[in-house]
């Protein structure tokens, strides 16, 4: 555990139910004239025009980018920011799932520093100004980006999906309102569900994890194992989706201010290269790094399998440790996810590019922060496991 610390969020948190309705206040304190970055199916939805009419009744203009896909490119970046030189905007709105929000941090930072995304990566390159003001609204429950300094941006000339932190990419604010994930469909409820109990999950195993952000990954993964197939199962469930939307973004604040581990940097190399939605990638690896890691992080895990087993109050460490890997598996498989294999990757063009895999995975930085540090090849070993692996069997003890 680090002995120094920093928290650092949002200068503003517009949590709960019709939070959204707040965007024109917020927008007017900072600007006059936004730039939306959102994707068509928030367009389709309604989102964007509601949200433009809240602007509007603020006094605040606005115009759209609907052009984010899944996975964000330093194209999409570019092109977001093409518009907001041409049309003299003066602050960014996000609205949609983490790509959307990755698009608009990006662009936020660029617009006062300019050069290239890529840049920024591994502090190369570090913001001398202020970004342009930026309002993270996430439709996801989820990446937790509105409340972390973190942007994950694709390179698409070398399929390297780039991890960039700064505190430049923190969003001044963030609007957090859980009717707008009712719509989400059980797959993305799914995988950004997952990812967001990855993020509490690795926050709270990291070797950077301290005090404060224990107390707030605590909190997420209490929130997010308690509800996580209620929200699958019934979308509808409001409560449900709440807890959702607080504990993704109190995993976000967790893991922005410690760190995510071996999960993610293994996970990011999939979704450049095979286009794996990011929460099932996480999922896809997340019980065998969890059973790999487990020896060297067995008190914490330990939490982890008490939060799940409620009612077993006279577990050891030991048990409640794989208690904690087992119940992440059978939360897989609740949850349909399927393997690399079962997703459709063919395995001889997987095991080809193993080796880039682990490379890029080591070096994101992130599997410097797991419990257990990996060599190269055990890296690659842990991909091999991981391509037919069997949500459903029983756990190597020990
Ligand atoms: N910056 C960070 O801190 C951070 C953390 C984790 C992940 N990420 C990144 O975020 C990206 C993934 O974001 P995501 O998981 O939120 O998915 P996403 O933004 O890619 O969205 C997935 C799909 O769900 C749709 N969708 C989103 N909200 C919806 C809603 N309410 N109703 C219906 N459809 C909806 C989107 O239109 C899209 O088609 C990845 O690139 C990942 O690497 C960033
Ligand atoms: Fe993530």
């Amino acid at each position: 555990m680090e002995s120094y610390a920093v928290l650092r969020m949002p200068q503003t948190i517009n949590y709960g139910r019709h939070a959204f309705e707040r965007v024109g206040e917020e927008a007017a304190e900072r600007g006059q004239k936004a730039l939306i970055i959102t994707d068509k199916v928030m367009q389709e939805l309604g989102y964007v025009s509601e949200g433009r009419d809240y602007l509007t009744k603020a006094g605040v203009e606005s115009i759209i980018y609907t052009g984010v896909d899944s996975e964000p490119t330093d194209t999409y970046v570019a092109e977001a920011l093409e518009m907001f030189r041409h049309h003299r905007c003066d602050i960014v709105i996000s609205i949609g799932g983490g790509s959307c929000i990755d698009t608009a941090k990006a662009v936020a930072v660029l617009a006062k520093n300019g050069g290239y995304i890529g840049d920024y990566m591994g502090g190369k390159n570090t913001a001398q100004f202020a970004p342009a003001p930026h309002i993270a609204i996430p439709t996801t429950a989820g990446t937790g980006s509105e409340a972390t300094d973190v942007t994950i941006i694709t390179n698409i000339s070398n399929d390297v999906k780039m991890m960039i932190k700064q505190p430049a990419f923190m969003p001044d604010a963030a609007i957090v309102d859980p009717l707008l994930t009712l719509s989400s469909p059980k797959h993305v409820t799914a995988a950004t569900g997952i990812d967001a109990l990855s993020h509490a999950i690795e926050a709270y195993i990291s070797r950077k994890a301290h005090p404060m952000t224990d107390m707030i990954a605590l909190s997420a993964m209490r929130l997010i194992v308690t509800t996580i197939e209620t929200a699958y199962d019934t979308g509808e469930n409001l409560d449900a989706r709440e807890s959702m939307s607080l504990g993704s973004m109190q995993a976000g604040i967790a893991f922005s201010n410690s760190s995510v581990c071996l999960v993610h940097g293994m996970s990011r190399p999939i979704g450049a290269l095979f286009h794996v939605p990011h929460g099932y990638s996480n999922a896809m690896l997340l019980p065998v790094i969890l059973e790999y890691s487990k020896e060297y992080s067995i008190e914490r895990l330990a939490d982890l399998g008490r939060i799940f087993a409620k009612e077993e109050e006279n577990l050891t460490d030991e048990d409640a440790a794989q208690l904690a890997v087992d119940s992440v598996k059978k939360l897989c498989l609740k949850l349909n996810i399927p393997n690399l294999c079962g997703w459709g990757i063919d395995k001889q063009e997987f095991e080809s590019v193993i080796s880039k895999m682990a490379s890029d995975a080591l070096a994101s930085g992130s599997p410097a922060n797991n419990p257990r540090i990996p060599e190269q090849a055990e890296i690659e070993e842990l991909y091999k496991d991981c391509f037919e692996y069997d949500f459903s069997s029983k756990s190597k003890v020990g």
